[in-house]
């Protein structure tokens, strides 16, 4: 008999999500077009996990059904023709409508070449028989399974299973994808899937450098990411992003730390964590591998050469301006990193002094109030506002009274 999951989604959706996929499963009827709920929330409500994207794909022309139903809900709607796509946007719901498509895969690495499809061919196309399961919204089915993989058997049997023999050949990402479940789910890599896995270890590199890192980024958005990243290094498939990554206890250990520091923490310190035993020369070719942008770029290159230069800060008797000169040039985020991924705990009390008090201090007086006090502008002065930020630094001056008095003490001592 086939299954019916009318009740869960009844149960489980909130009422306003109900109501618009039934409203949009009527819609669809109206058109002649199939309607079915896809993907993650499928599986989700399987499970019984809080689910909150609703993917829906049209057994005919999406884009018309999202613009009509937009036009009867008051909606507003995104379209993207070539794609057969449309985001529908009611109050503060949003739903994907995507055309059902079959796939193939000119070469390996390469992005799919896209025709419109059954239901059956879009599902055929996923990554996993636990994400190749639909549920069907038109009235007279509403609720029934689509299940044509064996995905429901394999949520029962906790098993991450692809669909077919050259999957990890045709998009390698799921590679990453399938210990990210795997790992999420506490399941297992299905014994096939894991010798195809180990077997085309290698296809990672016919994958762009923004896919693989939109992978690792989704990892790293998983709530013990460590987790995956120990299983990739099992399987050797960190080390085909960069040789020289390990997920071993080190990371165990230290993301903890990191999230009990900061929570969520910033992708740059998982980041700066991940590659932190990398020489700056192996970073430098990680960065551009993954093509890493901008401020987690910088959060990584910090760390790593903050990292060679941490001895001086383990001196001891080091004034908090003389920290202050050791750290200005690097971004908090690596110095945290820093602090996180070392052991000393001198070095944890002054990188964190930084962090949390040394960086916030500033001077009373600026150029301005100095130029007032009769020093002209120039390199003089921007020196007797450095010596002025250490002073205040090491609480040689507290007020700004005090300050203008240093300042007095200098000039009257030609400085
Ligand atoms: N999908 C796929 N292969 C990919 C990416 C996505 O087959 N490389 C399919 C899967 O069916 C997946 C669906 O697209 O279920 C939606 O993808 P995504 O939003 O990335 O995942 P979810 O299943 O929603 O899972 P998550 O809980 O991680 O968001």
């Amino acid at each position: 008999m086939t299954r019916n999951l009318a009740t869960q989604l009844e149960q489980r959706l909130p009422s306003e999500r109900l109501e618009l996929i039934r409203a949009a499963g009527e819609l669809a009827r109206e058109l002649g077009a199939g309607l079915y709920l896809v993907g993650g929330v499928v599986r989700d409500l399987l499970l019984g996990r809080a689910t909150f994207d609703l993917d829906l794909v049209v057994e005919g022309d999406a884009p018309r059904l999202a613009n009509l139903l937009a036009e009867r809900r008051e909606g507003q709607v995104v379209i993207h023709r070539r794609f057969g796509t449309a985001k529908l946007r009611c109050q503060d719901l949003s739903i994907d409508l995507a055309t059902a498509r079959a796939e193939t895969y000119a070469h390996p690495g390469a992005l799919p070449t896209v025709s419109p499809g059954s239901i059956n061919d879009d599902l055929l196309r996923r990554d996993f028989t636990i994400n190749a399961m639909a549920i069907h919204l038109d009235p007279d089915n509403f609720g029934k399974l689509v299940d044509p993989f064996g995905g429901e058997k394999d949520l029962e049997h906790k098993l991450i299973r692809i669909l077919h023999e050259k999957s990890f050949v045709d998009d390698a990402t799921r590679m990453l994808r399938a210990i990210r479940y795997e790992q999420r789910f506490d399941f297992q890599l299905e014994t096939t899937a894991e010798q195809l896995l180990r077997r085309d270890l290698s296809m990672l590199h016919t994958v762009s450098g923004d896919r693989v890192r939109h992978e690792l980024e989704l990892i790293l958005k998983e709530e013990q990411p460590e987790k995956p990243l120990q299983r990739a290094g099992e399987l050797g498939l960190l080390q085909e992003i960069h040789p020289s990554l390990k997920g071993d206890g080190w990371l165990k250990e230290k993301f903890p730390q990191a999230r009990s520091v900061t929570y969520p923490p910033p992708l740059g310190l998982y980041f700066s964590l991940l590659v932190y035993h990398l020489s700056q020369k192996e970073g430098e070719d990680f960065i551009a591998r993954l093509r890493i942008p901008g401020v987690t770029a910088r959060a990584i290159r910090d760390s790593l050469r903050l990292k060679e230069n941490l001895p001086p800060l383990t001196s001891p008797d080091l004034s908090p301006s003389a920290t202050y000169r050791l750290l200005q040039d690097y971004s908090p985020t690596s110095i945290l990193a820093c602090a996180i991924a070392s052991d000393s705990s001198l070095l944890h009390q002054r990188l964190h002094l930084y962090l949390n008090k040394l960086r916030y201090i500033k001077t009373s007086l600026n150029g301005k109030a100095l130029q007032q006090l009769g020093i002209p502008p120039g390199p003089r002065l921007g020196e007797i506002l450095r010596s002025l930020h250490e002073a205040r630094l090491d609480k040689k001056v507290k007020t700004r009274e005090e300050e203008v008095e240093l300042v007095r003490l200098w000039l009257s001592q030609g400085a």
